[in-house]
């Protein structure tokens, strides 16, 4: 088994794979749709005896976490051939991947998984939740609702490109787990080639302006009856109603699903009729503190505190050890120590509470987290208490 990257003249071959790994047929023109994004990518593959049989793309990027972005990776298109499952394949470009970003200074690493089973073992956490949102038309009545002023319309794919990424970038420049988009895959999304539509239509994309400042903006798609709310981005809370009164009120279409919102998405307290909101939550962005000492220094924490977490890490075995943790609002340092742990957790669990996702406390009461000294855990959730709930907002 060889692995290694790739270079540009095995990018169709590698593109077969990949799609087979999902269970699709190569189709010369989709993969021309997607060809520059995939190669603005590091794409490793697994060969046996010359052949393609695994397949991760890697996307250098940032992440905000409080107090500043971090250089993170984001994975995609992960896949293994049918033929070769259940050999290790994975675990062997994961290991390769996360030696790899280690070398390169990358401090975190992400994805979103198709299965909530894979990736706990290479040390990812479930560091964001997502909320869907299904709603009928009848009941989208509002009790709160702020005076709008501003207006909507539609606009074509070069000017939405031009503005959604800014309008992004205001909407989340202080929330953890928004990852500051490459220009190709901001491309790739605006050109909403025929695979990412999921048997749905393809994308409409409308922009709120207010005073002729774009605050905001919405893309749907429709299936059948229904408005499929892919993103709703506002920066200002005229927007944010304006947008989502727009997408209740599009006629013909009863019913509204809007997945991948933030748990801490302000919408259930306008309308009248709250309950009628069917909500479902589940994890979103997996994260991987691939050096945690770094992960932990170079952020700032909501309230000052000292602490001693050991972490447990065999697969970056780099990490594993004690680590004296002195944050607070200001900054942090954070060393190795030969001190008793307050804490001592997996470097997967470290990272499911990293962005503040799920309380320290409750990774205790499951299990996964260990209070060496008491007031240890109170302490960590007083310090890694998020502004605002952390949220993956785009598909990328
Ligand atoms: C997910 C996938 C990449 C796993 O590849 P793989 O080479 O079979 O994984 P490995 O052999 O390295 O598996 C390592 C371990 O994870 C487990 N595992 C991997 N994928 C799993 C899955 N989907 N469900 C349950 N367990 C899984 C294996 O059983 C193995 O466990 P073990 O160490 O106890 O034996 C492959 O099944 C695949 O391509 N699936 C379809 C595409 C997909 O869902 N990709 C993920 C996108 S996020």
């Amino acid at each position: 088994m060889e692995l290694r990257l790739i270079n540009e003249g095995e990018l169709a071959d590698y593109s077969k794979a990949l799609t087979r790994g999902f269970g699709r047929h190569f189709d010369s023109e989709i993969f021309e749709a997607y060809r520059a994004t995939i190669a603005s990518s590091r794409a490793l593959a697994a060969f046996d005896d010359g052949q393609t049989v695994g397949t991760v793309l890697s996307y250098p990027l940032q992440m905000y976490v409080p107090g500043g972005m971090l250089p993170t990776t984001l994975l995609d298109s992960v896949t293994v051939q049918p033929t070769h499952r259940r050999q290790g394949i994975l675990t062997r470009m994961v290991d390769w991947l996360m030696n790899d970003f280690h070398d390169r200074g990358e401090i975190l690493s992400c994805l979103g998984a198709s299965e909530s089973v894979i990736y706990g073992r290479f040390g990812y956490g479930p560091a964001s939740l997502q909320v869907d949102f299904t709603l009928e038309r009848p009941y989208a009545n509002f009790s709160h609702f702020p005076e709008v002023n501003g207006r909507l319309r539609f606009v074509e794919k070069p000017e939405a490109r031009e503005l959604f990424p800014l309008i992004t970038e205001r909407a989340c420049s202080e929330r953890p787990g928004y990852l500051r988009g490459s220009d190709k895959l901001w491309d790739v999304y605006i050109a909403d080639p025929e695979p990412s539509r999921d048997g749905a239509g393809a994308l409409f994309m409308v922009v709120y302006e207010d005073d002729g400042k774009p605050d905001g903006y919405v893309t749907y798609r429709i299936r059948e009856t229904t408005v499929i709310v892919h993103e709703l981005m506002p920066v200002t809370r005229q927007a944010h109603a304006a947008l989502w009164r727009f997408c209740f009120g599009v006629d013909l279409m009863p019913t509204t699903y809007a997945p991948k919102r933030p748990v801490d998405e302000p919408l259930p307290w306008m309308l009248a009729d709250p309950r009628r909101l069917r909500q479902s939550v589940r994890d979103d962005l997996w994260l991987r503190l691939v050096d945690v000492r770094e992960a932990l220094g170079r952020r700032t924490y909501a309230a000052e505190g000292r602490l001693v977490i050991e972490v447990v890490d065999s697969f970056c075995p780099w990490n594993e050890g004690r680590y004296q943790l002195d944050g607070g609002p200001a900054g942090a340092d954070c060393k190795p120590t030969t001190s008793e742990p307050d804490l001592l957790l997996s470097a997967a669990d470290l990272a499911a509470g990293y962005l503040g996702a799920i309380s320290f406390t409750n990774l205790c009461i499951a299990g996964r987290a260990e209070e060496r000294k008491q007031g240890s855990l109170e302490l960590a959730d007083a310090m890694f208490r998020p502004s605002q709930a952390p949220w993956w907002p785009n598909e990328f």
